[in-house]
């Protein structure tokens, strides 16, 4: 695909997927602001109540963990991502949350938490960049108590629409909702669903929400 001035939009679009440095930083900032629509609409799904202890995963700036703490102070609300800078930038940002969990950096598919520790976890606009979607959806059933749910939401869906970002970005992998219902299901999670929105615009993305529960039986 030819787009003008992509090895300088590369440069500065690869950090979505490892934020680093002065860059890193401009883009975290960029995405704690531009996925707030992602991050409500994300909780509307999560059956979130106060009281509640929950996973952000790859949290990146920590944008959706100030929101959360917005709509439910008395949640705690841990976080882990893969990137020093994200680590870095989210604990800043939420350290005046006063009901803060732990910020750790770690990776999806082995996650640094035991096993039945939260109510809910969720990961937003990250699992284009795990190595191993399967492995992170395990995972994230792991770490759930019997019960629990897990969200995880997407810009890119649409893997035509979306291309121009897998060229920009270039380490991404763009699934369509159904593709992730069923890493859901094979991972052993039931009351699968699928939700979509505005994948009828003529603009690159919409937004997909896959959630699913932890079995009250899972042992
Ligand atoms: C596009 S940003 C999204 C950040 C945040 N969830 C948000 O919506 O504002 C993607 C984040 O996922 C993190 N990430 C990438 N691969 C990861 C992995 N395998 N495990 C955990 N985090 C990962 C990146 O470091 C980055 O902070």
């Amino acid at each position: 695909m030819k787009i003008p001035g992509k090895r300088l939009l590369s440069r500065i679009f690869r950090n979505c997927a490892d934020p680093k440095g002065a860059l890193g930083r401009v883009i975290l900032r960029m995405m704690n602001f531009g996925h707030r629509p992602v991050y409500a609409w994300t909780f509307d799904h999560l059956m979130l109540a106060d009281g509640m202890r929950v996973l952000d995963i790859g949290c990146g700036g920590g944008g959706a963990i100030l929101e959360l703490a917005r709509r439910f102070p008395s949640i705690c609300v841990d976080g882990v991502d893969a990137s020093e800078e994200s680590v870095a930038m989210c604990r800043r940002r939420t350290a005046d949350v006063p009901n803060h969990g732990e910020i750790v950096k770690g990776v999806a598919d082995a996650l640094p938490s035991a096993d039945a520790t939260y109510d809910a976890v969720y990961a937003i606009e990250t699992i284009y960049f795990w190595p191993d979607l399967r492995a992170g959806i395990r995972e994230m059933l792991r770490v759930l108590k019997p019960g629990g749910i897990a969200a995880v939401s997407v810009e890119c869906f649409n893997t035509d629409r979306a291309r121009v970002w897998k060229s920009l970005v270039g380490r991404m992998e763009i699934r369509t909702p159904e593709q992730i219902v069923r890493t859901f299901r094979e991972a052993g999670f039931t009351d699968v669903a699928h939700f979509v929105k505005g994948a009828n615009l003529p603009t690159w993305c919409g937004m997909a929400c896959i959630v699913g529960r932890k079995t009250n039986s899972h042992v």
